[in-house]
């Protein structure tokens, strides 16, 4: 896979302090990837994101976009590519929707009917309301959920090819932040977009990632997909991160579309079944009945079966 993006050996700390803030950060963001960063408070995540489109310069090290050095681009030009959602979205104030949404057209030096065009896209996109009121309104006169859409829509504007967001969706309730994750994962899928996303919940860094940096005092402890993290820890911090000591606890973050590989052709059993979009667990808690082979269902049509042998990496089952 294409690197869009690449960390080599960075080291970051602030001017006038002595701790680095980052340390020897390698690593690789894929083409298409949706990558989140996981990790407490003042654990470097923000920082990380900022050095991407050089809002801070690494202390040593390289950080590539595309394969050359950011240090070779036009910074404007960067980050036209870079998409930024900054954390506690960063709205202007004084601006309204429309202007807010469409701040990088005064570089690009478009025509008002090309930006009046584009932001009505996007607001479709961010599924927003277009009409002349909804553009004229300012950042105090909406909800939450729509000024995070709003800030979605502006990183959007120059269609970058890799969106950077710093916690988007922490201070939304669950509901619209999890219709929000819905939207955004639909984007990037229908725009083939390259996501670094950072979040410090769970939850939400292994459903939205395909893969997870877990990141500890400016370490990376683990880069890797969600299902190794929590099958494959690499390290003590990793694995009581995700608190999981039985094969049961540790299905709970997946469902049994995550299994997709381990699912093969044979006789259906619609008693022995479960849904493909149904939690793992339920496929384990068939097995603990001493069941050998599970049907997995996509509504009524049979996808293919799950074998107990090859569930055994899983833990001890
Ligand atoms: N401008 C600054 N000058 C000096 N130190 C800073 C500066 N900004 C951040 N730091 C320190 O760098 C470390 C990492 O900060 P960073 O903002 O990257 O953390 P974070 O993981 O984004 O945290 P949060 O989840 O709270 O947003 C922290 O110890 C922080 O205090
Ligand atoms: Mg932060």
């Amino acid at each position: 896979m294409d690197e869009i993006l690449e960390y080599r050996s960075v080291n970051f700390k602030y001017k006038n302090q002595k701790k680095m803030v980052l340390n020897d950060m390698n690593l690789g963001v894929g083409v298409g990837e949706f990558v989140t960063v996981l990790g407490d408070s003042g654990s470097g995540k923000t920082t990380l994101l900022k050095l991407a489109n050089k809002l801070l310069l690494p202390t040593d090290g390289t950080i590539c976009f595309k394969g050359k050095d950011i240090n070779s681009y036009d910074v404007f030009e960067l980050r036209k590519n870079m998409g930024y959602v900054i954390q506690e979205v960063g709205l202007f104030p004084h601006m309204n929707v429309k202007e807010n949404i469409s701040i990088l057209s005064k570089i690009n030096n478009m025509s008002k009917y090309k930006i009046e065009e584009r932001v009505n896209e996007l607001l479709s996109l961010a599924q927003l309301p277009n009409t002349n009121e909804f553009k004229r309104r300012h950042p105090w006169q909406l909800s939450g959920g729509q000024q995070q859409r709003v800030g979605l829509a502006r990183a959007l504007f120059g269609n970058p090819e890799i969106l950077l967001m710093d916690e988007p969706f922490g201070a939304l309730d669950v509901v619209t932040r999890e219709k929000l994750q819905r939207r955004l994962i639909e984007i990037q899928k229908m725009y083939n977009k390259t996501i670094l996303f950072v979040t410090h919940s769970l939850q939400e860094a292994i459903t939205l990632g395909d893969k997870v940096i877990i990141l500890h005092e400016g370490i990376i402890q683990q880069f890797d997909t969600p299902k190794n993290l929590v099958l494959n820890p690499r390290n003590e911090y990793v694995r009581t991160l995700f608190n999981a000591p039985t094969p049961v606890d540790k299905m709970k973050f997946f469902s049994v579309a995550d299994f997709s590989e381990l699912i093969y052709q044979g006789k259906p059993n619609p008693i022995v079944a479960v849904q493909r979009s149904e939690p793992m667990v339920k496929v384990l808690n068939w097995i603990l009945k001493g069941k050998k082979v599970i049907s997995v269902y996509d509504k009524e049509n049979f996808i293919g079966n799950m074998y107990v042998e090859d569930l055994r990496h899983i833990g001890e089952i």
